[in-house]
């Protein structure tokens, strides 16, 4: 049967491009099928300058967000990364099997580390070795899809590259993982910055529709979205990322095609106005399902504990028979 791994960082609170890129996909569709394992990735957090406490609270935020988005613990499995020890294990063999250069060749670790050393800060170590710890979740479990957004992608090749070199060196392992992107949607740009991701840890908010935005703050960012020169409304990603971008999310929220949609518009505030509609009808009921469980903590630690439960049973074996197949001596 087939194995499913995907996580979320809590570097900042969850946004519309988590949602349709990934998080949907998870809830429509692979959580309905054999094995799922979703994770908060809490250790990925901690490779960019950080706040304890703000780490905490975005972990259990981000947790409970993915409830309120529709998983469902009695179909797949919800978990934080830290809680299982097998991440950080498997993490250091895999840094015996990947090189230097692998990393330094990583788009989000070239991008990150500038932006830190432009800020003045220093770059930690993590923040190079981050996509053997992200290869890491997903060998542990065998995970043969990773469902993703676009930006992962290299990261999850990263990680086909590396499972065949263990496999290939020390005896068959790991089952080599493939991204699955979304049709629409894989790169939702910021509303200001139409060229850029839509970021969650990036610094000027008013591009960005986070999911537990108020309906007023959706509709005002919305409504001021960079568009283009142009007035028709067309599908052109190059030459019109701003309308290209709306359409793109206005096709996710309502399961339509932006090329088809653009020619239903003639002009950009119409086309604005229903993908405000859009986007609220997605984010009102997740915000209501949100409310209630902010209100039942105990729930979702529960969910979280028995999350955990089931991900160390599921990761140890494969993570023991790496330890053999690396040289290591067993402990008996
Ligand atoms: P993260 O937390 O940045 O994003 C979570 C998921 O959301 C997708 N995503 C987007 N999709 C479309 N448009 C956007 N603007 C957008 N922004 C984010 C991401 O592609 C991702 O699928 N390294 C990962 C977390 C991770 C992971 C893993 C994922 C750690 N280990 C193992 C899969 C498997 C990350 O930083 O995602």
């Amino acid at each position: 049967s087939t194995r499913i791994f995907s996580g979320v960082k809590p570097t900042g609170h969850l946004t519309l491009g988590n949602y349709l890129g990934a998080v949907r996909q998870w809830v429509e569709t692979d959580q309905h099928r054999a094995g799922a394992l979703f994770c908060v990735v809490d250790l990925h957090a901690l490779t960019v300058e950080h706040d304890p406490a703000r780490v905490r609270r975005l972990s259990r935020q981000a947790a409970t967000l993915l409830l309120a988005a529709g998983l469902d613990p009695e179909l797949c499995t919800l978990f934080v990364q830290s809680h299982v020890d097998e991440h950080t294990r498997l993490s250091y063999l895999l840094e015996c099997t990947a090189t230097d250069g692998e990393m330094r060749r990583m788009i989000q670790y070239k991008e990150k580390s500038a932006r830190e050393r432009e800020s003045g800060g220093s770059v930690r170590l993590s923040l190079l070795t981050y996509p053997v710890l992200m290869a890491a979740d997903i060998l542990a479990y065998g995970a043969d899809e990773v469902p993703v957004g676009e930006d992962q992608a290299q990261h999850v090749e990263l990680t086909r590259d590396l499972a065949v070199r263990f496999n290939q060196r020390y005896g068959h392992t790991f089952t080599v993982p493939k991204a699955v992107l979304p049709t629409v949607a894989a790169r939702v740009m910021d509303l200001q910055d139409p060229t850029s991701k839509m970021g969650k840890s990036h610094a000027e908010t008013a591009g960005i529709v986070y999911l537990l935005d108020e309906p007023d703050v959706v509709r005002k960012k919305i409504m001021r979205a960079v568009t283009d020169s142009g007035t028709d409304v067309a599908y052109d990603r190059e030459a019109r990322p701003g309308v290209a971008n709306l359409l793109e999310i206005l096709a996710a929220c309502t399961g339509g095609e932006p090329e088809h949609l653009a020619a239903g518009y003639d002009s950009y505030g119409a086309l604005k106005k229903d993908t405000v509609e859009a986007v609220l009808d997605v984010l009102r009921p997740l915000q209501e399902r949100h409310a209630a469980l902010t209100a039942d903590p105990a729930y979702v630690d529960g969910v979280l504990r028995e999350g955990a439960e089931r991900a160390r049973a599921l990761a140890r074996p494969t993570v023991d028979a790496a330890y053999r197949a690396i040289g290591l001596l067993p402990s008996v």
